[in-house]
């Protein structure tokens, strides 16, 4: 794999019964045949990833975990483990999403945690981090990651097992983008904090009509997709997006 090859994963977020997610699989693997000028990922709710595993197979699209937790297996009522998500054919798991960090309550030592987890299971930890509309407000924004960042990779982090999303809460489902200016400023800030090689992708409200704009910044080497990736058009627009 060359450095840096371009990423777009889809986050289907707690989208789509087995109908829905088999047809969504198939329809994007059917789109992006095996020669796209990117890796691309889909990462669907937790019940579907085994039926989504099965639509992608020899499409070279991969499947990945939404969130794992930080234990291989135990007492965890309602929790899946980066060890299941691995068994279950993934090679790559979400963690530290701000629909994590915000709507549950998850902290960098949980989301450093669960990278760690996803490292020993085999998987490649997507790590996310972005501020909130008053952080950005208040001239905080890469500060905040940049703490983010501190307290949520493991040691040993390398390229080869880590990708991170740059996701500004306020721009996830709403339409609203930062500035082209401002995605290269934090993906500059960002690449300073990282491994080398590592991966960034910038999520949050990206479409086909913003795609291309996005994916040309310096730094930015790929999207992270909710909403547009439910449409296997759109996806397959965004993914056309980084030639
Ligand atoms: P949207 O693309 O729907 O804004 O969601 C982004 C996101 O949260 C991906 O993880």
């Amino acid at each position: 794999m060359p450095e840096r090859k371009r990423l777009v994963a889809g986050n289907w977020k707690m989208n789509g019964l087995q109908a829905d997610g088999v047809a969504l699989a198939r329809a994007v693997a059917a789109r992006v045949g095996e020669r796209h000028a990117c890796e691309l990922l889909v990462c669907p709710p937790a019940t579907l990833v085994t039926a989504v595993g099965a639509a992608l197979a020899g499409s070279g699209v991969g499947l990945g975990g939404q969130d794992c937790h930080a234990a291989a297996s135990g007492a965890f009522t309602g929790s899946i483990s980066a060890e299941m998500l691995k068994d279950a054919g993934c090679s790559h798991v979400i963690v530290g999403h701000s629909e994590r960090r915000h709507g549950h309550g998850e902290s960098d030592a949980d989301v450093c945690a669960k990278a760690a987890a996803a490292w020993r299971a085999g998987l490649v930890a997507i790590v996310c981090v972005g501020e909130t509309r008053a952080e950005r407000e208040a001239g905080q924004a890469v500060e905040v990651v940049s703490a983010q960042l501190a307290g949520s990779l493991p040691d040993g982090a390398s390229a080869a097992r880590l990708v991170v999303a740059y996701e500004p809460v306020w721009a996830i489902g709403t339409g609203l983008t930062p500035t082209s200016a401002d995605i290269a400023a934090m993906h500059a800030a960002i690449r300073g904090r990282i491994p080398p090689a590592t991966r960034i992708l910038y999520g949050g409200s990206v479409n086909p009509g913003n795609a291309a704009e996005i994916l040309a910044l310096a730094e930015v080497d790929g999207a992270l997709v909710g909403g547009a990736s439910l449409k296997a058009e759109d996806f397959r627009a965004i993914a056309e997006a980084c030639r």
